[in-house]
C-alpha cells in the first residue's frame, strides 16, 4: 500500500461511526462554500452547501441541521432575515454569521440576538472550527438546560392519583432527563408476590424504547437495600441480565428503584447505546423523585385502606340499626346477594363493582333520617305518608355527602327509586340517564321486598315476584337487566 492509500486507510479509521454535526453553509459564492464545505467534511461535519435564502429554508425544512452557517449578503432576502426565521421556526438549530469587517457595525446587535456566534471574513479555516466548537457547546448547554427546565416543569405538575398513570408519569419524566435507549420496568405484584415486567399500557414512548428482559432481581434489590442505584458498564451488563436480554448496542445502563424507606415498589431499568456519565445532580434529582413518588404511591393505599374501612364501619352500623328494626335478616344484605347475582354477568372493573355492591348495602340509609313508624301500617298510605318516605334518598345523600369515600357510591343510592320511564323520583331521569347501578339495585330491592313478608301483606313467591319484574320490564325497570336477573336466577336455582 502507498503512503497516500495508508494516509487515506488511516483517515477513515478515524471516522467516527456518526458525522460531528450537521451543518448548513449558505453565501453566494459558490467557490467559499466549497472550500468550507471540503474542510468541514475532513472534520467529520455532515455538510449542505446553498447559495440562497429560499434554498436554504428548504434544506432545513427536510433536515435536522444543528448549526447555520450564513453570510449576511445573500439572494432572496438579507441574512438576516434568514437568522430570524431559523430563531422563530427551527429552535434547534444555532445560527453563525459569517461577515465581512465593513457591514459588522450595523449588524452587530441583531447579530447579537438571533447568533451564536460570528467570524469575520477572510478567516483560516482552523478559526473556522474553533468558532463552530463553540457554537456546539452552546447548542449543548441550551438542550441540557432545555431537557431540565421541561423534567422540573414535570415534576411540578399535579399528577394522577392512580397508581398506575402516577408510574407512568415518572418513567415519562425519567425518559425525558436521561435520554435512554431502551426503558423496561418491573412492579412488584402483590397477589402473586413478585417482580413483574410493566406493561407501560398508556405510555408514549417509540417501541424501541419499550421491551421484555429477563433479569438477575435479586441482585439488583441487594444493591437498592444500600441506598444505591445498579450503574453499569458494558463489561458488568452480563452480571445483572442474561446476555441475551441486553439490547443490541448497549454500552451501560442504570436502574433507579422506585422505593421508599420500608418497600421497594419496582424499578426502572434504562440502556444507553453511549458510555453511562450522567452527573450527579441528575442522578439525584432521579433518585428525589421516585422515592417521592414510592411515598404517593403508599400514601393512596393507606388512604384507599381507610376509605374502605369507614365504609365498612357504616354498613355495619345500619346493619345493626336494621336488625333492631326487622328483628329478622338484613335487606340490605339481601338487596347485596341478589345486586352481586347481576354484577357477575356485566363487563366491568371489579373496583366499580365493589362500588355497586357498597350501594345496594347502604341504599336505605336515608330512612334512618326519617319517622317511618306512621308507615308501618296495613292501611293505605295517605299523600303526606307517601311524600315522607320519597325523601329517603334525598336524606341518604345527606348523610353520606360530608364524607369523600362515599362520592362514587351516592348517585346508585340517590337514584335508586328512579323508572325506566322516567317516572320516578327523586329527578324523574329516565332510561340509560339513570345510573347502571342505580338500575340494578332497584330490581334486587323490589324483588327482596316482594318475596319478604310486610305488615300489610304476605311475601309473593318467587314466581309471582318473578311475573310483577316481567309487568314492569320496560317501564319500572331496566328492560335487559331483568333479563339478566331472570337468568341469574336460573343459574343459581333461584326461580
Ligand atoms: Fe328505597
Amino acid at each position: 500500500m502507498n503512503v497516500k492509500n495508508l494516509a487515506k486507510q488511516a483517515f477513515e479509521d478515524s471516522r467516527p461511526e456518526s458525522p460531528k454535526a450537521s451543518i448548513l453553509v449558505v453565501d453566494d459564492d459558490q467557490f467559499m462554500t466549497t472550500l468550507i464545505q471540503t474542510h468541514l467534511q475532513n472534520q467529520f461535519y455532515q455538510v449542505w452547501t446553498r447559495n440562497s435564502v429560499d434554498e436554504a429554508i428548504e434544506v432545513l425544512c427536510n433536515e435536522k441541521i444543528d448549526i447555520l452557517l450564513t453570510d449576511l449578503k445573500i439572494p432572496g432576502s438579507s441574512g438576516l432575515t434568514l437568522l430570524d426565521q431559523v430563531n422563530r421556526e427551527f429552535p434547534s438549530t444555532i445560527s453563525v454569521v459569517m461577515t465581512a469587517y465593513g457591514t459588522l457595525d450595523s449588524s452587530i446587535n441583531a447579530i447579537r440576538s438571533n447568533a451564536a456566534d460570528y467570524i469575520l471574513k477572510p478567516f483560516e479555516m482552523n478559526e473556522l472550527s474553533e468558532v463552530l466548537d463553540r457554537a456546539l457547546q452552546k447548542k449543548e448547554l441550551q438542550e441540557e438546560y432545555q431537557r431540565l427546565k421541561n423534567t422540573l416543569s414535570s415534576i411540578g405538575k399535579p399528577s394522577s392519583n392512580q397508581p398506575t398513570a402516577l408510574m407512568e408519569d415518572v418513567v415519562m419524566v425519567l425518559h425525558q432527563l436521561l435520554c435512554p435507549d431502551h426503558v423496561f420496568m418491573l412492579y412488584f405484584d402483590m397477589s402473586q408476590k413478585r417482580f413483574l415486567p410493566w406493561e407501560f399500557g398508556n405510555l408514549v414512548l417509540s417501541q424501541k424504547n419499550l421491551f421484555s428482559i429477563e433479569m438477575n432481581v435479586e441482585e439488583h434489590l441487594r444493591v437498592f437495600r444500600s441506598g444505591k442505584m445498579v450503574k453499569l458498564h458494558q463489561d458488568q451488563l452480563v452480571r445483572f441480565f442474561p446476555r441475551s436480554s441486553i439490547p443490541e448496542d448497549s454500552k451501560s445502563s442504570l436502574s433507579i428503584p422506585f422505593q421508599n424507606a420500608e418497600k421497594t415498589y419496582g424499578f426502572f431499568v434504562f440502556f444507553f447505546e453511549k458510555e453511562f456519565q450522567w452527573s450527579i445532580e441528575y442522578l439525584r434529582l432521579a433518585s428525589v423523585l421516585t422515592s417521592n413518588c414510592a411515598q404517593k404511591i403508599e400514601n393512596m393505599a393507606l388512604t384507599k385502606k381507610l376509605e374502605h374501612n369507614t365504609i365498612e364501619m357504616v354498613e355495619s352500623l345500619l346493619r345493626s340499626l336494621q336488625l333492631k328494626d326487622e328483628g329478622t335478616s338484613v335487606h340490605s344484605d339481601r338487596v347485596k346477594d341478589f345486586t352481586r347475582m347481576i354484577l357477575e354477568g356485566l363487563q366491568m372493573s371489579q373496583e366499580e363493582k365493589e362500588t355497586i355492591l357498597h350501594a345496594a348495602v347502604l341504599h336505605d340509609i336515608g330512612k334512618m333520617a326519617i319517622d317511618l313508624s306512621t308507615l308501618h301500617t296495613d292501611k293505605p298510605l295517605t299523600q303526606d305518608q307517601v311524600e315522607l318516605f320519597k325523601q329517603h334518598p334525598i336524606r341518604a345523600k345527606e348523610i353520606l355527602a360530608p364524607l369523600s369515600c362515599f362520592s362514587k357510591i351516592i348517585p346508585s343510592i340517590y337514584h335508586h327509586h328512579e323508572r325506566f320511564d322516567g317516572k320516578g323520583y327523586p329527578d324523574g331521569l329516565k332510561g340509560e340517564e339513570i345510573p347502571l347501578g342505580a338500575r340494578i339495585i332497584t330490581i334486587a330491592d323490589s324483588f327482596d321486598s316482594m318475596t319478604s313478608d310486610k305488615v300489610y301483606r304476605n311475601a309473593l313467591t318467587k314466581e309471582e315476584a318473578k311475573n310483577e319484574l316481567l309487568l314492569h320490564r320496560g317501564s319500572q325497570f331496566d328492560p335487559y337487566l331483568v333479563d339478566l336477573f331472570f337468568k341469574q336466577l336460573e343459574k343459581y336455582s333461584f326461580s
